[in-house]
């Protein structure tokens, strides 16, 4: 069962651009606007009024006034949809080959809709260190607060994961409304990334505390959006000239024309204001263009200072900015993975297998699909009315999976046995980031990390460790 979300949706979000015609004089109208200042702030934000980190007015310049050339070329990669065995693969195939300047996988967000998605698979994406965020549940435009809603008491059910790492949103179709924004901000969501941004307003995130400042032809930003300290991340198009490319850009010219606009791209974010640069791919349609993305990802990370991150990673670095040559060490961009040396049903494969959560998923058969799950299939399938509904196995019945403690992390929950594995710094950790550069001196064990340095030798890579093993474990349960 493969939920396919088609061309004619590509071409809507391209049709909810503006025309060419529209953007020659949105273009005449900024040449104007910025002649005074390039740097110049965007709409009704008042920088008097904005502080920061609490308050970031929309901006092409890093924050705090830090130089471009200091600052990271973030580079964020998204997927949308439903994470299942189909779509999980491409994304494989295009992550596992590269990795960060610190030796850690790239990481990518995911905005995961409940309909045809894995719950398990959706744990072990997460599991991996890679961000899931509400897509909704089941991809209706300008979503109902139920859906928006449901998406997040779903994952946390199924998935383990916890509702304070569920904080981003993605509105299906790009097409979203001020009540959506109104929806995000009462359920204290940290950020939307919904909005396209096109060269003359390619921001780097702000908050709304004064509303948007993408999307503005639509009349969005006439809006009284009252979001203060909730985060805009825009999505910015791939622009071949005038036109924007928002989503999968490899769907609207031959790859060889795909291959040099995508370095055009990243060549103005990077030697300019180095905003961050995107990629925002419906796996479904990556296909043959695996190639030609992942040649990019690989020149793209041969630059000097180029990170991929999630979106909640660039969100941390925006509230407490660090030179480039300070990245690596943020305890947000560690890659360390719990040792738990058991199998439990945690979405990692804790004892190096070649498969992760080996016979403990639940199978849970609906109409439109299959899916597992560590923590109980429920009695009928989740929707927006009843995203959570009552387990087969009652809870305090036998064979009952238990929820994650609140004290509990849940790479640490044992959901069969109700136990915690670990829950203070003692934990032990694997740290998976591989150095090309020997390791001289004497390793120094870092807090939380049991194992020390020695782990960077006994080291899987992430396709051992992760979605690879994740594909086989997910496909070898619902055959
Ligand atoms: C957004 O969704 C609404 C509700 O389904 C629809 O009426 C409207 O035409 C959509 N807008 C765009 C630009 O597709
Ligand atoms: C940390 O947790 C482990 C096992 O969960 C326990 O044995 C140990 O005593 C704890 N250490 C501290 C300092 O609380
Ligand atoms: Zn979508």
């Amino acid at each position: 069962m493969t939920y396919t979300e088609g061309r004619a949706i590509s071409s809507s979000q391209r049709t909810a651009l503006p025309s060419h015609a529209f953007l020659y004089k949105a273009a005449a109208v900024s040449v104007l606007l910025l002649s005074g200042s390039l740097t110049a702030e965007a709409g009704t934000c008042d920088p008097a009024k904005c502080v920061f980190p609490a308050c970031v007015c929309p901006s092409v310049s890093p924050p705090k006034g830090l130089d471009p050339k200091t600052v990271p070329q973030f580079f964020t990669l998204t997927f949308d949809d439903a994470i299942q065995s189909q779509t999980v693969t491409p994304v494989a195939q295009i992550m596992s080959p590269h990795k960060n300047p610190s030796g850690c996988p790239i990481k990518a967000t995911w905005f995961a809709q409940i309909m045809y998605s894995d719950f398990a698979l959706i744990q072990q994406w997460y599991a991996a260190g890679n961000e899931v965020a509400d897509h909704t549940m089941t991809h209706p435009s300008n979503p109902p607060a139920a859906e928006i809603i449901g998406n997040r008491k779903a994952i946390n059910a199924f998935s383990g994961i916890p509702f304070a790492k569920l904080n981003g949103f993605r509105a299906p179709n790009l097409n979203y409304s001020k009540g959506t924004f109104d929806t995000l901000a009462q359920e204290k969501f940290l950020y939307d990334s919904s909005t396209n941004a096109v060269t003359e307003n390619a921001y780097w995130p702000y908050t709304l505390d004064f509303g948007l400042a993408n999307d503005c032809w639509t009349g969005i930003c006439n809006e009284a959006i009252a979001a203060p300290g909730m985060w805009e991340i825009p999505m910015h198009a791939i622009m071949n000239g005038a036109e924007p490319y928002s989503m999968d850009p490899q769907l609207f010219a031959p790859a060889g024309t795909i291959a040099g606009l995508l370095k055009d791209n990243f060549n103005r974010h990077y030697q300019g204001t180095r905003q961050p640069f995107g990629i925002y791919l419906h796996p479904v349609h990556i296909k043959e263009a695996g190639a030609m993305y992942n040649e990019f990802f690989t020149w793209a990370a041969a630059q000097k200072d180029v990170w991929f991150v999630t979106n909640q990673q660039l969100l941390e670095w925006m509230k407490n900015p660090v030179p480039a040559s300070e990245l690596a060490a943020q305890e947000y961009m560690k890659c360390n993975m719990p040792a738990v040396g058991k199998e439990i049903c945690n979405g990692l494969d804790d004892t190096k297998a070649g498969a992760i959560d080996k016979g403990l998923l639940e199978v849970c058969n609906f109409p439109d699909g299959p899916w597992s799950t560590c923590y109980g299939c429920p009695k009928t399938k989740p929707t927006p009315e009843d995203p959570v509904p009552e387990r087969v196995v009652a809870a305090g019945t036998a064979g009952a999976r238990t929820p994650v403690a609140a004290s509990c992390a849940m790479e640490w929950w044992d959901p069969v046995a109700a136990q915690c594995l670990c829950s203070n710094s003692t934990c032990a950790f694997t740290d998976i980031a591989t150095t090309t550069t020997p390791v001289t001196g004497t390793p120094t064990p870092k807090p939380g990390n049991g194992n020390g340095n020695a782990a960077i030798q006994l080291t899987g890579s992430w396709a051992s460790m992760g979605l690879v093993a994740a594909v086989a474990a997910g496909l070898a349960q619902l055959l």
